[in-house]
């Protein structure tokens, strides 16, 4: 992207409310400026009807516009030709022209007059100039020209000064309400050279439609034909937003629909708003799937019913011709499934080879490679280019992700010079193995800008494509993939996601908040996406994070509802007429989460706590009925929202999967009673501690000393961990007392005392008690202290309850910077390196937010070579410092980015290697000889958002160095794990130990 400015000072505005680019507008006047609107004096819009029908038409989005923001339309006054001077009367002081380079007569007159210098976009894809040009015409004092390089490049130019006047591209689509200003100003010192965008075709595919989309459009717009509510009424806001957001490309909705046939004026009307229109990877020649189902002839089966399909196709061919379209080749099996079991590659090219034989003879033998067409590799088609398919060059090749968000193959070297290049189909939502996604929003930017900057460094530049599903819940990361394809320079090279997301919470709610509340939604969003992506609400069960060990479900459930009260406070502070945006956009999805993860961790604590026969499983049980029951309530909010205008779009099923397919009702997890009438058997005290699954007193099968029916055991404490907790609750029907009373006066507890009511069963019920060691008192080395807990009631048939303490003083050197041994394990953050090493051009970023836990660090550039595992590659150390390294070995987990492998002959991999011995090199994705067939454990790792290594390492206690080396980019390191034996289970990995500084 090219931005020139003369002269070289640039007065920057207070509110900047454009998504990165240059603003020439402002809301105060400075004397060089030109004045668009004040005091209700208005610039004149002037609009050449000769030009593209799309210029006109956001030209007149644009008067409406500042209509929005100033309370005044601009007049637009309409010419043709030279005319332009025609119907004014006098001579206007201010004025906006619009028009593109040899497409209208004022904007070729000024080049020739040398008034405006278009070299630098001329013949350009998408680009344009703007400037104020004094004395443009005879009638015209002064003017802003906005020139296109070509009809979306005049568009573009119309709607950057939309979103610069503060009209979001979501003001229709997510309501968001521009901000009112008595004047506006465009600077005539700044000239703004647009240049082309940095992915040619960018836009989403509207899929996995219903029951949410389907039922809205249903709602709101007239009936088509086939019983479809998809109609150009619906579209034409879809092809405004795109265009707003400089999108320029559509798959459209295909499930239960027909885009060129349910209203005969879908394909007109796209052509005239400027939108490319294709078709889905499974839907060639511009005809939907469900085309064949309505009109074909015999089988979709290209081997027995080649006459009727190329017939079919002729059609296709016919009805679209006359508008833009990116031609979709190739052929899939009928309803998004495989072809044949096998790879036919012979059959498949004369698939392409017919196709391109119809397309040059209905566009009269132009040149079939100035024919944009396009060959997905979905699933199985990518095996038929491995197998070694040969694909006329300029076809782009539509290179496709896993369905999850990694990017599963890209350009190689010798492939980035075909005429065709190359894009990339990526997904946001899913349906299919092994789970849908389809609610609302799972997606992580920075995971998103990691693929994404991968594919446009490898050059998989021609198309992006993203699947949307229902497109509404998506609309922030829609925004950021198409921000990212339009414009890379600014926002992809390095990881900019809060850059943007600051710009994007600016231009959405800015004029509403503090600079401080701006920057709190910018982290807001960004942090919902962090823990969204985690694992998606569909694929989450009770016992997906660890219900007792590291405390990880409660931490993670506390993570969302302090996410949930941040977003709330925000929504609160902004007027009434600004918070339905903002409940889209940003509270909503961060209340639904929240809900859903209260809904389902609880259930998981009810059924534990059920089975340690707390008289709380019962609260939690009503707990959660309640919050399921919120969860519709939520939904019942957003179809209420604004009379109801989005009614429905929250329609989607997520609760209950019991397969990869959505359920058709939301069900709540299984829950547990207790029986409240009687007392235990073991009476009503009952005691857990940390990672214990059981209780005492009682009979257990979880009773952490083999035979005893009244002691657990807490993990070890030293010096490098702060405390371990005892839960003391009832499970019967006595109220009681209770004193907790270590043999050991080192050892501390709070509160050391306390009682339980038997009747109040809420689920806050129960006691903490925190358990710390004064360590100036403690002995050295390793002991255990036993800690009785008495109580006024009775044990029944069973003995008094005691927990065992394993104590363990130790001590790393003074001088010993690194991470601690505790409780047997190191749990290291990838980014908290001791050093980072970069040698040979290559060096190892942090990607913040990146993964589960805290970031990713990952090597750049990604165009680098394969590295070796030497200390002439770069790599990153850990000092460690053990205590109790067993002798035969230590295990060292290593968690990466699900990424896979984007270049079969590079498979991704890891060296790891303690101090100086030979490194142990880790192949993490590992593909199968079956070129249809996904890595194994793919699924989990898709699901999980991780691969998962282990290697075995030996080394005695004391001081060493871990090192770790990516061997090819595009491996993202997030956390390493030391086990020296104390491990416990867990879905995010033990969270990070001690770093002693
Ligand atoms: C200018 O032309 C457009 C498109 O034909 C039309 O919609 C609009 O009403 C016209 N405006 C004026 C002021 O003539």
């Amino acid at each position: 992207m090219l931005f020139s400015y003369f002269p070289a000072l640039v007065a920057l505005c207070s509110t900047v409310s454009a998504l990165g680019g240059l603003q020439n507008i402002v809301f105060k006047n400075s004397k060089d400026d030109l004045q668009l609107a004040a005091h209700k004096k208005s610039a004149t819009l002037f609009l050449d009807t000769e030009d593209w029908p799309g210029v006109v038409r956001a030209g007149l989005d644009l008067s409406d516009d500042f209509k929005k923001v100033t309370g005044e339309a601009l007049p637009v006054v309409n010419f043709t030709g030279s005319g332009i001077c025609t119907k004014v009367h006098g001579k206007v002081e201010s004025a906006i022209i619009i028009g593109t380079v040899g497409n209208s007569s004022i904007i070729d007159t000024l080049v020739s007059a040398k008034k405006l210098d278009v070299s630098e976009i001329e013949g350009k894809w998408e680009s344009y100039v703007m400037k104020v040009i004094e004395n443009p015409a005879p009638c015209i004092s002064s003017a802003l020209v906005i020139a296109g390089s070509d009809k979306r490049g005049s568009i573009f130019g119309a709607y950057d000064i939309s979103e610069q006047i503060g009209v979001s591209p979501w003001y229709w689509f997510a309501d968001v309400v521009p901000a009112t200003h008595s004047e506006i100003y465009v600077s005539k010192s700044i000239v703004k050279v647009q240049g082309e965008p940095s992915v040619k075709y960018r836009g989403i595919f509207l899929n996995d439609e219903q029951p949410a989309l389907a039922a809205w459009v249903a709602e709101f717009f007239p009936e088509g034909k086939y019983n479809s509510y998809f109609v150009h009424q619906f579209y034409v806001k879809l092809f405004e937003l795109l265009l707003r957001m400089r999108a320029n490309f559509l798959w459209p909705a295909m499930w239960a629909s027909m885009f060129g046939e349910d209203d005969p004026e879908n394909q007109y009307w796209a052509d005239y708003y400027g939108i490319v229109m294709s078709t889905s990877h499974t839907e060639p020649l511009m005809r939907a799937t469900n085309e064949w189902t309505t009109f074909g002839n015999g089988s979709w089966d290209y081997s027995t019913n080649k006459d009727n399909i190329v017939e079919f196709w002729k059609e296709g061919i016919a009805r679209s011709k006359p508008y833009e379209n990116m031609w979709t080749t190739g052929m899939r099996g009928f309803g998004d499934t495989p072809i044949t079991g096998g790879v036919e590659i012979s059959l498949l090219e004369d698939v392409i080879k017919t196709q391109r034989e119809l397309l040059t003879e209905y566009f009269n033998n132009t040149d079939i490679t100035d024919i944009p067409q396009v060959w997905c590799l979905y699933k199985e088609v990518q095996a038929y280019f491995q197998e070694g398919m040969q694909v006329p060059e300029d076809i782009t090749l539509l290179w496709v992700d896993d369905n999850w968000g990694n990017n599963r193959r890209l350009p190689l070297a010798n492939e980035t010079d075909r005429a065709g290049g190359a894009g990339v189909y990526y997904h946001f939502d899913y349906v299919g193995s092994p789970v849908d996604f389809k609610w609302i929003n799972t997606v992580s930017l920075e995971k998103t800008w990691e693929q994404m900057h991968l594919a446009k460094q490898k050059q998989a530049d021609q198309i992006w494509v993203v699947n949307v599903g229902d497109m509404k819940p998506l609309e922030i990361p829609i925004e950021y993939f198409i921000s990212l394809g339009y414009d890379f320079d600014t926002w992809g090279p390095i990881n900019k996601v809060m850059t943007w997301a600051t710009a994007w919470a600016q231009r959405e709610f800015g004029a509403y908040l503090k600079e401080d509340d701006v920057k709190e939604v910018a982290d807001i969003i960004d942090l919902y996406g962090f823990y969204a992506n985690r694992k998606k609400y569909e694929a989450l069960n009770t016992t997906t994070f660890h219900l007792y060990n590291y405390n990880e479900a409660e931490t993670v459930l506390s993570e969302w509802a302090d996410l949930a009260d941040r977003a709330w406070a925000v929504y609160k502070k902004l007027p009434k007429n600004v918070q339905p945006s903002f409940f889209q956009l940003v509270l909503h999805p961060a209340v639904a989460g929240y809900t859903v993860y209260d809904i389902l961790i609880s259930a998981g604590k009810n059924n534990l706590y059920a089975e340690q026969r707390r008289n709380q499983a019962n609260a939690l049980s009503t707990h959660v009925l309640d919050r399921f029951q919120y969860d519709n309530t939520w939904k019942g909010e957003y179809d209420s929202l604004l009379g109801g205008k989005w009614k429905h779009m929250m329609d989607q099923t997520h609760l209950g999967y019991f397969y990869w397919q959505q359920p058709m009702r939301n069900v709540a997890p299984p829950l547990a009673y207790v029986q409240l009438e009687e007392n235990s058997l073991a009476g009503s005290l009952g005691v857990t501690v940390e990672q214990s699954r059981g209780s005492v007193p009682g009979d257990d099968a979880y009773n952490a000393v083999a035979y005893s029916n009244n002691t657990l055991v807490l993990p070890t404490l030293d010096p490098y961990t702060d405390s371990r907790h005892i839960t003391i609750f009832n499970k019967g029907i006595e109220d009681f007392y209770f004193e907790v009373s270590p043999y050991a006066d080192y050892v501390k507890v709070n509160p050391s005392s306390g009682s339980v009511s038997a009747t109040n069963n809420s689920i806050w019920n129960s006691v903490d008690v925190e358990v710390t060691v004064d360590w100036d008192q403690a002995p050295e080395g390793y002991n255990i202290v036993f800690m009785n807990i008495t109580s006024n009631t009775t044990y029944e048939f069973f003995g008094m309850p005691t927990v065992n303490l394993p104590i363990n003083k130790t001590q790393a050197p003074d001088d010993f910077k690194g991470f601690v041994e505790t409780n047997q394990h190191i749990s290291i953050e990838a980014e908290h390196f001791s050093n980072n090493q970069s040698t040979n051009d290559t060096y190892y970023v942090t990607i913040d937010r990146y993964g589960r836990t805290l970031s990713g660090v990952t090597l750049f550039p990604v165009t680098a070579d394969s590295q070796e595992a030497t200390e002439d590659y770069s790599y990153l150390e850990y000092n460690l410092y053990s205590f109790s390294a067993p002798q035969y070995g230590s295990n060292i987990t290593v968690y990466t980015g699900s990424s896979l492998n984007i270049d079969p002959s590079r498979p991704l991999k890891y060296a790891i290697a303690i101090d100086d011995q030979e490194p142990q090199v880790v192949q993490i994705v590992v593909d199968p000889t079956d070129p249809t067939a996904m890595p194994a454990h793919w699924e989990d790792a898709a699901s999980d958002g991780v691969w998962i290594h282990n290697t075995t390492h030996t080394f005695d206690a004391g001081e060493h160095t871990l090192k770790l080396w990516a061997l090819e980019p595009a491996v993202v390191f997030e956390k390493v794990v030391v086990d020296f034996g104390g491990v416990v289970p867990s879905f995010l990995g033990p969270p990070e130990t001690y770093i002693k500084k």
